[in-house]
């Protein structure tokens, strides 16, 4: 029996488990696996158009009649800043001119949009039980539209600040996202990295500060992980890098291997892909001109000047120049179907709770008890 079940209930699922929505590398078959075994699959929607995300939900659909997510950035259109795209183009001029590539070349611009009244509507024909946000929430109308299809909304924090902000605008439940996450960090109330929090010390201030439920995310990708979570506060876990590795995920032969090959330490934040800050493996892009480089363009922007040298590299077999969006949890990770994933580091979990209320034999609750005896004496 799980310690809490208010997010089995908020959502109507079977197991606190969240697959994380992953831009690019979760697709529909991830979503469905996860939802069949019992988890809440998620959809990320960032890189897909209208038509594109309409036929991984009709496959969705088609496939399980469980409660699903579905995962939206909802950033601010970046205003163009010509000089500072010149100055990035620049600074990138010299992998264009070893890869035999003209630097002045039109490139197209970056992919990634925010949320908009066409995902809304197709929000609305297909009634995720789950809409979730990313870098805050959508304008209020935006939000008052999803929030009549009655879906349940969350959103990811990184700051006790960010959580309460969350709850203000409605939001049934609260991601709270530590530093040790892979992907982009969901902040949006500030732009300073340097003060982001971990996961141990995020989530038992977010439960503090606020009402609604909340999720542990960053670096959870094990039975111990998700124990933790409930023990500090969270009522579940949206877990991420963890479920890269599960065939299921649509990723490329040279980020599959560089995730199998990473290391913990070899992770790190950068804005040199995208524009925003996100953690990945160390790769040579993040060296050399980051990982946090102050030329970078806004938000998406930052990503098409990187495009046509990161396409060549790739097909050379190199990883040199793309994002390999990684947690810090790198060596826990299995190699397992989704679903099987997903019931396994259920079942390891409550055997690692079962495990902890043994502990809390009648001997060690007698030593707790005496200890707050002489604990109440020796502040009298
Ligand atoms: C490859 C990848 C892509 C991600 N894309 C998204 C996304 O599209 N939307 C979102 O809300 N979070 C995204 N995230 C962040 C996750 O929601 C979550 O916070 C993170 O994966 C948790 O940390 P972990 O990877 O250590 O489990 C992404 C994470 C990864 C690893």
């Amino acid at each position: 029996m799980w310690p809490n079940q208010r997010l089995i209930n908020l959502f109507g699922i079977e197991l606190p488990i969240i697959q994380a929505p992953m831009a690019g590398s979760a697709f529909s078959d991830m979503v469905v696996a996860v939802s069949e075994a019992g988890g809440l699959g998620s959809l990320a929607c960032a890189l897909l158009s209208v038509e594109q995300a309409r036929r991984e939900l009709e496959a969705i659909r088609r496939k399980t009649s469980r409660p699903i997510n579905v995962n939206f950035f909802c950033h601010q259109q970046p205003r163009s800043e010509p000089a500072r795209e010149t100055n990035w183009r620049r600074r990138l001029e010299a992998y264009y001119v070893k890869l035999g590539l003209d630097h002045n070349a039109a490139v197209l611009s970056s992919n990634r949009s925010p949320f908009d009244d066409k995902m809304c509507d197709l929000v609305r024909e297909f009634q995720p039980e789950v809409v979730s946000f990313h870098f805050g929430l959508p304008e209020r109308n935006l939000l008052a539209r999803v929030r009549r299809t009655g879906a349940k909304i969350i959103s990811s924090a990184t700051s006790v600040d960010e959580a309460r902000w969350l709850e203000d605008q409605g939001c049934d439940a609260i991601v709270a996202q530590g530093y040790e996450a892979g992907g982009h960090r969901g902040m949006f109330l500030t732009q300073d990295i340097s003060t982001q929090v971990g996961t141990m010390a995020l989530v038992p201030q977010v439960v503090d500060a606020v009402k609604v439920a909340v999720i542990a995310a960053g670096g959870i990708a094990d039975a111990r992980g998700i124990a933790a979570a409930f023990a500090l506060g969270a009522v579940g876990v949206q877990i991420g890098t963890a479920y890269l590795h599960c065939p299921e995920a649509q990723i490329s032969s040279i980020y599959r291997q560089a995730l199998r090959d990473s290391k913990s330490s070899e992770t790190a934040i950068t804005n040199v892909f995208t524009g925003r800050p996100a953690r990945g493996i160390v790769n040579r892009l993040m060296r050399e001109v980051g990982p946090m480089a102050d030329v970078v363009p806004e938000f998406p922007l930052a990503a098409a000047a990187v495009a046509p040298f990161r396409a060549k590299s790739e097909m050379t077999g190199s990883a040199d120049f793309t994002p390999l969006w990684s947690g810090q949890a790198a060596r826990l990770n299995r190699e397992l179907p989704a679903a099987e994933l997903t019931r396994k580091l259920a079942e390891e979990t409550l055997e690692k709770l079962r495990f902890i209320e043994t502990m809390a034999s009648p001997d060690v609750l007698a030593q707790a008890a005496a200890l707050a005896t002489v604990g109440r004496r020796v502040h009298r």
